[in-house]
């Protein structure tokens, strides 16, 4: 590994501009579950369990999984060293954008300033009638589901499945992967798309893709330059002391 702690200080070092593509596995050492794997939110649920027909049939019951899955971890969450090791990157002047697919807020409360929620977020609500947005930290939880109001049940501002993603995070992604000559891709199976395809847009204008994961991806073969293993914390620290 420190042989590929050198040359990702060293891709690092050489770069003008990179961007970041995050998933579960870098909030994983904040104590945020990730989706897959062990002890994974999909190991304990259907994913079907947490969709938007879900909600809307049994508002109520699915509104106990967000609080109990979603809002308690994310509320007791604070940002580890994967994510502080992004924001040395970009007060470096080396980081620009990051592409996050996680609704958790953390890379914001690094200190990240360009950051790209490709899932949305759950910082927000919003009504699912009139679409008014509340923040989550001052929604009343005391009855679920919570309610707007105007009367109507208030949903989470992320990506469900079969929804689609954000025009505007889609167009900005696209523009982030195109611009950047290194692209980190960190913590995410690389199996949900389209965030998937962002870091093979990156390498088709000629970027390095660097990915840093305990686990092989699809992406480890085709895409990536080179596969750091290890937790996002651990090689992050390694790389910003290899280019001190
Ligand atoms: P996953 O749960 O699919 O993958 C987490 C990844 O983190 C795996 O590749 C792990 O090997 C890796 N990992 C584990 N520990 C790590 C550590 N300490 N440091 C770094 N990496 C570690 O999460 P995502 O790829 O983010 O979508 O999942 C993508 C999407 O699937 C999510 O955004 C969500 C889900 O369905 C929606 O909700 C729309």
């Amino acid at each position: 590994m420190d042989d590929l702690i050198r040359r990702a200080a060293k891709d690092l070092a050489a770069a003008r501009n990179v961007a970041a593509l995050t998933g579960a596995g870098i909030s994983i050492e904040s104590g945020i579950p990730p989706f897959r794997g062990k002890g994974g939110l999909w190991e304990r649920y259907d994913p079907m369990e947490f969709a938007i027909d879900a909600l809307m049939r049994d508002p109520a019951k699915v509104w106990k999984l967000f609080v109990k899955e979603l809002k308690e971890p994310l509320d007791r969450a604070k940002p580890n060293e994967g994510h502080k090791g992004l924001v040395k990157l970009e007060a470096r002047d080396k980081l620009k954008t990051i592409i996050t697919q996680n609704i958790d807020g953390l890379h914001q409360a690094a200190g990240n300033t360009d950051v790209i929620e490709y899932h949305g977020t759950f910082a927000w609500q919003r009504c699912m009638d009139c679409h008014k947005k509340y923040e989550t930290r001052k929604v009343d939880i005391s009855e679920i589901p919570p309610r707007c109001e105007c009367g109507g049940i208030l949903r989470p501002n992320i990506v469900f499945f079969g929804e689609t993603i954000p025009a505007q995070a889609i167009r900005r992604s696209r523009q982030a992967a195109a611009d950047c000559d290194l692209m980190l891709v960190v913590g995410t199976s690389a199996v949900v798309q389209p965030a998937a395809m962002i870091p093979g847009i990156a390498k088709d204008n000629g970027a390095k893709i660097v990915e840093i994961n305990p686990e092989r991806t699809p992406l480890t073969d085709d895409i990536s330059d080179y596969l750091i293993m290890g937790g996002a914390g651990e090689v992050m620290n390694r790389i910003v002391a290899a280019m001190d």
